[in-house]
């Protein structure tokens, strides 16, 4: 079975009702990164920082999977798909996607603070200030922030070596480590940007673009992958 990696970001989950972070409608325009998103901010305002994933929290559990999560599972009759989420929701799960790696934490998990692989599930729970794990230290959102490392990169790469497609989907490519990550597929692999807004790095580095949102254009493309195995067409590389 050939193998398809998919790097998804806050593209995927826009026509679901998540805003993305970039752009004029996006959360970095009504926040400062450096407010909510980095340790420094934790420690200078945890309470504003809890806040603002509490909100997010909530968000995610109003949301349901759209129809590129769900074009996605289908494309696992025929292909050996492994997604890889700079995403912190968990639509690929609730699509029914079988392996989602989460580059950047995810949402519905808490952290302790005293000891980083003590990790609890939230469901839809808020954080609160004072809610404390086992070792009797803050809990925190499960949530990489900027300036800490993502641990899951080594794992992603890995993944990576053995594509045949690279789907990149709804992603900016502004956010390192992660967005390397759409550069490493190897030679021989198709590569396809999913995207009414496609990075520029994407379009001159060998991508076909689908200029189109993620509803529209991942269905699209699934469906001639799956016709490409139907097929045969080896001439697309494909199968
Ligand atoms: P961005 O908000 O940076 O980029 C969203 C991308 O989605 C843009 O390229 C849009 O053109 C595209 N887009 C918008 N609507 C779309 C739609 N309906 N269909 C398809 N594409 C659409 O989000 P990310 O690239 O995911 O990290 O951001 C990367 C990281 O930066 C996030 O994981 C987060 C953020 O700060 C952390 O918080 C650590």
């Amino acid at each position: 079975m050939k193998r398809v990696v998919v790097l998804s970001g806050a593209g995927i989950s826009a026509e679901s009702g998540l805003q993305t972070f970039r752009g004029t409608d996006g959360l970095w325009e009504g926040y400062r990164l450096e407010d909510v998103a980095t340790p420094q901010a934790w420690a200078a305002n945890p309470a504003l920082v809890l806040d603002f994933y509490n909100q997010r929290r909530r968000a995610v559990r109003a949301a349901e999977p759209n129809a590129a999560h769900r074009a996605l599972v289908e494309l696992e009759q025929a292909y050996d798909v492994q997604i890889i989420t700079q995403n912190v929701d968990d639509l690929h799960e609730r699509a029914g996607s079988t392996s989602v790696l989460h580059l950047h934490g995810q949402i519905r998990q808490a952290r302790s603070t005293r000891n980083a692989s003590l990790i609890t599930d939230l469901g839809d729970r808020d954080i609160q200030l004072g809610d404390h794990c086992p070792l009797g230290s803050q809990w925190r959102p499960h949530i990489v922030w900027f300036g800490e490392m993502v641990p899951a990169m080594e794992e992603a790469v890995e993944i990576l070596a053995d594509a045949d497609v690279l789907l990149v989907i709804g992603t900016s490519l502004q956010v390192y480590p992660a967005a390397s990550l759409a550069f490493e597929a190897p030679r021989r692999a198709r590569r396809i940007a999913i995207n009414p807004d496609a990075p520029r790095e994407v379009q001159r580095a060998d991508f076909e673009v689908v200029a189109a949102t993620a509803t529209i254009g991942v269905p699209e493309v699934v469906r001639t992958l799956l016709k490409a195995v139907a097929n045969h067409d080896c001439t697309r590389c494909t199968h």
